[in-house]
């Protein structure tokens, strides 16, 4: 009988899309994003990178619209280090606990070179983007871009961060 049974599909091919909307250059962007990235961009200056020379500055947007920003801040035990994102929604939740963060902007200024592509969240601050848009039921917006060039922005930080883990599963 062997070669005579109708091949039945075992496996099937998952295709995920991701949605960014491209601006040439800062000045393309809403005001309200606009705005944001400046502060994004003015927090790189109080980052503390001696280590990897990487400055990087988020500014978080609140439903209330006051910003709080933040920027990476190492240490010489390397694990310690603290990423902008992450600095910037820690604080907004210590100073506005109730108040849902609706956007993030991200920027970073190397030592090395002009970054010129746009400068993403890491994954372990996708992570805690997710939690916070899980946390208020509402999705945050993260505009990401280098040090001059073209902007990208998402609507929710689930575009960067498919099939990822939340407390739906626990
Ligand atoms: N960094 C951030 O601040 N955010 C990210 O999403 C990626 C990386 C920082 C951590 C470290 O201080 C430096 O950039 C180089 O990795």
């Amino acid at each position: 009988m062997l070669g005579l049974r109708p091949a039945v599909a075992k496996s099937r091919q998952i295709q995920l899309q991701l949605d960014i909307t491209e601006y040439t250059r800062d000045s393309d962007l809403p005001i309200a994003d606009r705005q944001l990235l400046f502060r994004a961009r003015e927090a790189c200056e109080d980052a503390y990178a001696p280590y990897s020379n990487f400055r990087v500055g988020a500014a978080v947007l609140l439903a209330n619209g006051d910003v709080v920003t933040g920027s990476n801040q190492e240490n010489a035990a390397f694990s310690m280090c603290l990423c902008a994102e992450r600095t910037a929604l820690a604080a907004a939740a210590y100073l506005y606990p109730n108040i849902a963060p609706v956007a993030i902007a991200v920027t970073a200024r190397s030592f090395q070179s002009v970054l010129q592509v746009p400068v993403p969240p890491c994954g372990a601050c996708r992570q805690v983007i997710a939690e916070c848009e899980s946390r208020f039921r509402k999705s945050i917006r993260v505009v990401m871009q280098g040090e001059v060039g073209v902007v990208w922005k998402i609507d929710s930080v689930k575009e960067i961060l498919p099939l990822g883990f939340d407390a739906t599963f626990l």
